[in-house]
């Protein structure tokens, strides 16, 4: 009999959005003109301070193991980031260094989901949090999705999923990836009553908190209930540290604690050339190329959601952060008789436009749209969406 991997594994999805982006870029190595829309990374470069910090750790012989929840200067440097652009008080035991984001979270579910904890989802959510809770052993409850609010639930909404599920958690992602949604501060603090009033944890996914537009203001749930609310923030997007595998989880310190018990033994420390780049980036000042960054995002933004509207068939409200759309594409399906993932492989198939649906965020009859790509690609990627709109009449 051959060897299988185990059912844990077998249960798991593989990221849709990183195998759309993966067919979008065979095609487009095959020589097929794909224009993808799809990628959740900046399409600029690593902040060249940033980068060249891990070029001098590497000539520095930085290249050996660290303390696994990170170096000490690290850890400093991390809480006094959080101090001064989030204004949350952290002392350097209650921040650790993690890979990149998806460590951070995989480490805070690990340290605090008991087997069967039910933890919230508020609809849509990012595709790898459902599948994080499972390998945590949890259980993940969709919030039902609120396009009408904004994609932004009320205290009540999740209160009684709360209530209904004995929930034990919630997890937060604003500005969200796929929608872009901002609550407002009282909506935030009307989302932290609720999680107070139900008892639950907090994990909180900061990592577009630089990204906001219109003067929204981005308040963290730890600023208004730090002792239950986990942390995971970094440069992944502000900075374009993708690829560098480098991030923060921050919380109360006995949480942290455990995660970074877990991380020694599971993963080890981050790569300690990039906690260098990573130790540039938390202490020195960046805003000004921030900034700069969000600017280019915001003028994409300002083309791209009126340009999509006025497809027939498509409808987009305009986010207040990230840099997603999330395109309501209901009226398109039902004149195909088709789901939002059919109408995905529709559009590169027929019109070499990579989308991503709407159905792994929990949000059917959607598209992502990410405008993490030139004005050029945004331009070519309406002009084959309205055309492929047109054909179906
Ligand atoms: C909401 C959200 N969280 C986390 C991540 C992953 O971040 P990292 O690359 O730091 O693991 C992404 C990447 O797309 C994201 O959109």
């Amino acid at each position: 009999m051959p060897l299988q991997p185990n059912l844990r594994s077998q249960s798991l999805t593989e990221s849709v959005t990183l195998a759309i982006a993966g067919k979008a870029k065979k095609l487009k190595a095959d020589g097929v003109d794909v224009v993808s829309l799809s990628a959740g990374e900046p399409d600029f470069g690593t902040i060249e301070s940033v980068a060249q910090a891990g070029i001098e750790a590497i000539r520095g012989g930085q290249t050996r193991y660290t303390a696994a929840a990170g170096t000490p200067e690290l850890r400093a440097a991390g809480a006094a980031w959080f101090q001064s652009e989030y204004g949350l008080d952290y002392t350097a035991a209650q921040v650790m260094a993690t890979a990149g984001i998806k460590p951070a979270l995989h480490m805070a579910l690990m340290a605090i989901v008991e087997p069967g904890d039910a933890v919230l989802l508020p609809a849509p959510y990012w595709v790898s949090y459902p599948s994080l809770i499972e390998i945590a052993g949890g259980r993940s409850i969709d919030v039902e999705s609120v396009p009408d609010q904004a994609f932004i639930h009320t205290g009540e909404q999740i209160l009684a999923a709360a209530r209904q599920h004995g929930a034990k958690g919630v997890m937060l992602n604003y500005p969200n990836n796929p929608t872009g949604a901002v609550p407002s501060p009282a909506q935030m603090k009307e989302l932290v009553a609720a999680a107070v009033e139900a008892d639950l944890w907090i994990i909180s996914d900061e990592i577009y908190a630089t990204m906001t537009y219109d003067g929204a203001e981005f308040v963290s749930p730890a600023s208004l209930a730090p002792e239950r609310t986990l942390v995971v923030n970094g440069g992944s997007k502000s900075h374009s540290l993708t690829g560098w595998r480098i991030g923060f989880l921050a919380g109360p310190e006995e949480i942290v604690a455990a995660a970074a018990k877990l991380q020694s033994q599971a993963i080890g420390n981050p790569c300690s050339v990039s906690q260098a780049a990573g130790l540039v980036a938390a202490a020195d000042d960046h805003r000004a190329e921030v900034t700069r960054r969000v600017a280019a995002f915001d003028e994409r933004r300002q083309y791209l959601v009126p340009a999509l509207n006025e497809i027939d068939g498509v409808a987009a409200q305009m986010p207040l952060g990230a840099f997603y759309v999330m395109a309501d594409v209901r009226q398109l399906c039902e004149r195909l008789g088709i789901d939002d993932v059919e109408l995905c492989s529709r559009l590169l198939d027929q019109a070499r436009l990579a989308l991503v649906p709407g159905q792994p965020f929990a949000a059917p009859g959607f598209v992502r749209l990410s405008y993490a790509a030139s004005m050029d690609d945004l331009k070519e990627a309406v002009a084959r969406l309205a055309k492929f709109a047109e054909t179906i009449g």
